[in-house]
Formats: structure tokens, C-alpha cells, sequence
């Protein structure tokens, strides 16, 4: 059985959801958080360490101010509601991609990172505002200023994701087979799952059918 350390999610599907069964793109949003919690809850019962949740991405930019605007709103009430539960759970909240939103959610970001930086049960990276090309070349400018010899592991130093393994599993959810941006040097010998189901429909059953069939993958990395 393979060991499981490092769940990585493209959460995907909330604005179809939102649209069939509300007529609201946003209502898929927010139905989208009933999920996150309970996703964070069960990768806490498999004992999982990491998990990685693509929130926002650097393309995500391009949508309506509107629905940006939605969801930065959202996410910042779910952080004023909860990150005491969080604290209180040991989970340790970190995010990736880039903190430059609003001042004040700028500050419940770093201020969310801080309170729960001593946990240790599970980490969640919340990926805001990342992009992996964007990540990538930052990281490879660091390696010029600083006048590193480029190798694998003076690159890793200088990822978001730096101290953290690479996903052993990736799930995307709302029927589309692509990475769109994420994690690409980090996904390079992960287990791929892409799942029919939209983000607000999946479900701790889902999640552990998924986790059940990683688990009796044989895994090569290029051995045989
Ligand atoms: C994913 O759901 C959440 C974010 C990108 C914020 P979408 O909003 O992409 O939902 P669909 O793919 O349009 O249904
Ligand atoms: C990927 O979903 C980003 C997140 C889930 C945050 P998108 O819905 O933005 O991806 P594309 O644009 O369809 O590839
Ligand atoms: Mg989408």
C-alpha cells in the first residue's frame, strides 16, 4: 500500500454547479465551502499531512471584478469564522502564490498563517493567487541573483511549496483533464485523478473511493 502524505485538489466546478441548481454562478462558490470543510475533515481522519487547495489562480484574474470580488469576500468571512476551529483542530494554514489583495485581506492572511504556524497535524497550502510558470521563474531568478549552481535541489529551495513533499495524489474535480497552471514542477510523479463530479457535489465517499485506489497504484517512478 502506498503511503499518502500529500493530497493536492484543483477544486473545480463550483460556477456550473452555481448555474444549474441556483442560476448563480456565486451560489456554486459558496456551496463550494460546505466541501472544503468537509474535505479538510477527512484528510485529517486518513491522517494525511499536506493538502494543497487551488483557491485562485493567476488567470483567474480575468473573470468579472464581480465574482473576484465574491469570492475575496468569501473567503474572507470563511477565515474570520474559522481559523480558531482551525487552530483548534492543529492545522497549520499556509498560503501559496502571491499576498497582494486588500490591505486588510492581506493582513487576516498573514495574521491566519501566524496564529497556526506551530501546528503540526495538517497543513493546508492554499493556493491564492498562484500561478506554477509564475512560481518557477521567480524561483529561477533567485537562483541567478544569488549565483546558484542550478540544480534540482537549489531550485526546490526556492519554490512556494519549499519543506513541503510533492503531492503523492492530484484530484481535480468538475470534468475537465487539465493542470491549468498548477503545481507543474511539483506533479511530476504524482497519481492523477480527474473526477466527473463538480466540486460542491463531491463528497467524503468520493474522496476516500479515490484515496482507496491511489493507495493499490504501483508506483514506478521509472524503476519497474
Ligand atoms: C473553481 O470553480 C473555483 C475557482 C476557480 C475559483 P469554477 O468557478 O472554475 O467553476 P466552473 O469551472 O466555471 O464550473
Ligand atoms: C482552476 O480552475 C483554478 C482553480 C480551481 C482555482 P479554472 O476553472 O480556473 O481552470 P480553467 O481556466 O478552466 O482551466
Ligand atoms: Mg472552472
Amino acid at each position: 500500500m502506498n503511503p499518502l502524505n500529500h493530497v493536492a485538489i484543483i477544486m473545480d466546478g463550483n460556477g456550473r454547479w452555481g448555474l444549474k441548481n441556483k442560476n448563480s454562478r456565486n451560489a456554486g462558490h459558496r456551496a463550494g465551502i460546505d466541501t472544503v470543510e468537509k474535505i479538510i475533515n477527512e484528510t485529517i481522519k486518513n491522517n494525511i499531512r499536506f493538502l494543497t487547495l487551488y483557491a485562485f489562480s493567476t488567470e483567474n484574474w480575468k473573470r468579472p471584478k464581480k465574482e473576484i470580488k465574491f469570492l475575496f469576500n468569501l473567503l474572507e468571512n470563511f477565515l474570520n469564522d474559522k481559523i480558531e476551529d482551525l487552530n483548534k483542530q492543529k492545522i497549520k494554514l499556509k498560503i501559496i502564490g502571491k499576498i497582494n489583495f486588500s490591505t486588510r485581506l492581506n493582513n487576516l492572511l498573514r495574521f491566519s498563517e501566524k496564529r497556526t504556524t506551530k501546528n503540526r497535524r495538517l497543513q493546508i497550502n492554499l493556493a491564492l493567487n498562484y500561478g506554477s510558470k509564475v512560481e518557477l521563474i521567480d524561483a529561477f531568478k533567485q537562483l541567478k541573483d544569488n549565483k546558484e549552481v542550478i540544480n534540482e535541489k537549489n531550485l526546490k529551495k526556492y519554490l512556494q511549496t519549499k519543506n513541503v513533499p510533492d503531492p503523492d495524489l492530484l484530484i481535480r474535480t468538475g470534468n475537465t483533464k487539465r493542470l491549468s497552471n498548477f503545481l507543474l514542477w511539483q506533479l511530476a510523479y504524482s497519481e492523477i485523478f480527474f473526477e466527473k463530479k463538480l466540486w460542491p457535489d463531491f463528497n467524503e465517499k468520493d474522496y476516500n473511493k479515490i484515496i482507496r485506489k491511489y493507495k493499490n497504484i504501483k508506483r514506478n517512478f521509472g524503476n519497474i
